[in-house]
């Protein structure tokens, strides 16, 4: 597998979502309160574009149904308690001053 390179470090602004598609994954670069994360742009509940939500604290909200997921874990609170999700998250790599990502 490839390492791919998203960004340059610090080069997203706070609630930025930046949408991907590498190796036929549609993904998103997202700058929560915590950091930059890279979660799954497809959302696990009904197939909601997550590209098109918005950023609360280290949350991400799903336009469709407004279920909001953490970006660190994908996990919803409400998907736990009705069984689907969570959204696949992806560990970043710093390489070179860039946000750099490795498909397992
Ligand atoms: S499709 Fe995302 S919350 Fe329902």
């Amino acid at each position: 597998m490839d390492i791919h390179r998203l960004a340059p470090v610090d080069d997203l602004n706070h609630g930025e979502i930046r949408p991907f598609n590498i190796e036929g994954r549609y993904v998103l670069l997202v700058q929560g309160e915590l950091g930059p994360a890279l979660i799954d742009g497809i959302c696990p509940h009904a197939g909601g574009d997550l590209g098109k939500g918005s950023v609360s604290g280290n949350r991400i909200q799903c336009p469709t149904h407004k279920y909001f997921f953490d970006l660190q874990t994908g996990v919803s609170p409400l998907g736990r308690r009705e069984g689907w999700g969570p959204a696949g998250v992806y560990p970043l790599e710093e390489i070179d001053g860039y946000l750099c990502v490795e498909f397992s």
